[in-house]
């Protein structure tokens, strides 16, 4: 299957800067590319290349009434959305969703037809402690509550380690492929036909070790933070994809 890169802007960028990152963007042959943008610029990167796909970083989990601030999944995709993050580790730690609002967001992305990046990962004191596949289990568990087996299969979910996020220490390529693994064969344990979902790797992805990460096993893409503001950095770690 063809690698999926995902660029999550975070709270970053503006009108000018946009346009500019935007038009240094292009289709790049043998790989999915995606842009997630904050919410006030969707219609801006809609109306840009249609073969870069569009995403939002965050959905509410419910379909509409009365939640002041929040934005639906059916919104999105008026707005081109084909995917949206969903439980990233700053929303969790930051705007404390839980578990099971995690598993509610994914579910309400799905049911409007926009796939949800499901981010999960664990911090530097629980893989220190061993417990990396305890919490990682825990989130994909809940997720699998919501959905249940055959819509998990429909999802994409990204392996986020909290202590690789925005530090400069990605990964190693062997850590990911040991993650990633790991992550397969739980969804297959518990009934969900784990190689169709594609698992991304994010965390201080750059130019300079996409390559290797990406050529590991059971690494399907990359969800690029910083890197993603910087268009010449961006394109080479989708190249590293094709
Ligand atoms: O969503 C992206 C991840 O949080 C990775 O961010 O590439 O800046 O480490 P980063």
């Amino acid at each position: 299957m063809k690698k999926l890169v995902a660029g999550n802007w975070k709270m970053n960028g503006g009108l000018a800067s946009n346009r500019a990152l935007l038009d240094a963007l292009g289709p790049v042959s043998g790989v999915n590319v995606l842009v997630c943008v904050p919410y006030p610029y969707l219609a801006q990167a809609q109306q840009r290349d249609p073969a870069i796909a569009l995403g939002a970083q965050d959905v509410c989990e419910y379909a509409a009434g009365a939640y002041t601030g929040e934005v639906s999944a059916a919104m999105l995709r008026e707005f081109g959305c084909s995917y949206a993050i969903v439980g990233h580790s700053e929303r969790r730690a930051l705007f404390g969703e839980d578990d099971s609002m995690v598993g509610r967001k994914a579910s309400a992305a799905l049911a409007a037809g926009v796939t949800p990046i499901v981010c999960v990962g664990e911090t530097l004191a629980e893989r220190d402690a061993g417990r990396v596949m305890d919490v990682i289990g825990a989130q994909l568990a809940a997720v699998l509550d919501a959905l249940g087996p055959e819509a998990m299969g429909r999802i994409v979910l990204a392996y986020e380690p909290v202590w690789a996020i925005g530090t400069g220490r990605s990964a190693t390529a062997e850590q990911a492929g040991d993650a990633h693994g790991a992550i397969r064969a739980w969804l297959q344990r518990h009934g969900v036909d784990g190689r169709a979902v594609p698992i991304l790797y994010g965390g201080s992805v750059k130019p300079q070790n996409a390559a290797e990460l990406f050529a590991t096993a059971d690494v399907d893409g990359g969800l690029i933070g910083g890197a993603s503001l910087v268009a010449e950095d961006f394109v080479a770690i989708c190249r590293a994809a094709a």
